[in-house]
């Protein structure tokens, strides 16, 4: 008694990490906070000053998935093997269930209290799991953010654990966004010069978390984040996103070596794709999972969202293990990183929150 942790105990009695439970403790998420018509954000969501640039010149590329195969393999290998995101195009995935997805999941955000806190756990034995910042309690600072996480496969929850308001979309957009993440990881693998089955084969897509975001208005966003800045924990993203913006990407800058944020614009109809952790670790480095955050919804009025698909292996296969593939070491392009197991990955991204550093960079090879 009487040691003051500097991690829980700030300046002048401000206790940080019981904000944090009382903050959790309502339930209610970022959504409750703008319900009561906050004006000023709660110290918890304050992040440190940003000092990257944002640039309006660097693009992310958009792919149109109808074009000659061999010219969207190489589109696909540029874009991987540097801003590791683009967007696609005539991907196949109906436009009216993008929408009814969005739908639903402003429709489950925006129902009452009692819809919305029987699912508030963080319990990860929960296939269904509604709560405010899965790593509130490890990053050093909280998201203006909301999210219904679902682990969709390789073993679905059954119908009447998903909320009523989700309850007839969201496995269904979950198999039609699987099947072009399969197609995209054809493409990816022949742009890596494999066989195009060979990243599916590996079990690249058996496992899928969809996580639906709900961005609301808030009242200082120069404060704080949406989302802050992290890589992905799987092997590709697949996300839906709304007409309203946010998402930005860490590029070069060209001609110039300093990193900038850059816009990913919402394009109508299109679906974002990016490189995983995962998939830069089998690729021994030659896919680029790049940083990206999502800034504080500077709207007065109106939520934004977004649907992350993440595809991961099945996880229940605790022994598979995945290394750089054999293929993409040289005698010029050693090992980068040693062979773990996708549980071993998510432990440690889990454990650490989005804390700004590249999880990735713990399995680094000496
Ligand atoms: C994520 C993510 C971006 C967005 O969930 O990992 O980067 O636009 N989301 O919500
Ligand atoms: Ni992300």
């Amino acid at each position: 008694a009487g040691a003051m942790s500097t991690t829980t105990k700030g300046t002048a009695g401000y206790d940080r990490r019981r904000e944090l439970q009382a903050f959790d403790d309502t339930k209610a998420g970022v959504k409750g906070l703008v319900d009561a018509s906050v004006t000023t954000i709660p110290p918890i969501f304050h992040h440190p000053p940003d000092s990257l640039a944002t640039s309006s010149t660097a693009t992310i590329p958009v792919i149109d998935l109808s074009g000659r195969r061999s010219e969207v393999v190489g589109e696909v290998r540029a874009a991987t093997e540097t801003v590791g995101f683009f967007q696609v195009v005539n991907h196949g995935v109906p436009a009216d269930l993008l929408a009814e997805m969005l739908a639903s999941v402003r429709r489950f955000h925006e129902s009452p209290a009692e819809a919305k806190t029987p699912h508030y756990t963080r319990d990860l034995a929960r296939k269904v799991r509604f709560n405010s910042n899965f790593d509130l309690f490890q990053s050093p600072a909280a998201n203006w953010r909301d999210t219904l996480f679902c682990q969709a496969l390789p073993d679905p929850p059954e119908p009447e654990e998903l909320p009523a308001a989700v309850r007839g979309v969201l496995l269904e957009y979950g198999d039609a966004v699987r099947q072009l993440a399969v197609r995209v990881l054809e493409l990816v693998s022949e742009a890596m010069g494999l066989a195009p089955d060979r990243l599916e084969k590996m079990g690249c897509a058996d496992g899928l978390s969809v996580v639906s975001n709900y961005y609301p208005p808030c009242p200082q966003p120069h404060l704080t984040l949406g989302t802050s800045r992290h890589s992905d924990p799987a092997f590709l993203t697949v996300l839906l996103q709304d007409d309203m913006a946010g998402l930005q990407v860490l590029v070069d800058d060209d001609g110039e070596k300093r990193a900038v944020w850059a816009d990913v614009p919402p394009v109508p109809g299109a679906l974002v794709i990016n490189v995983g952790d995962l998939l830069q670790l089998v690729s021994n480095g030659r896919l680029k999972s790049v940083e990206h955050r999502v800034v504080a919804n500077r709207s007065r009025d109106r939520a934004r969202i977004s649907v992350a698909a993440f595809f991961n292996a099945d996880l229940r296969q605790t022994t598979a293990v995945y290394g750089p593939i054999e293929e993409q070491v040289t005698s010029s392009a050693p090992p980068l990183y040693r062979s773990i197991t996708v549980e071993e990955f998510l432990s440690h991204y889990d454990g650490k929150g989005l804390d700004g550093r590249p999880a990735l960079d713990h399995f680094l090879l000496p």
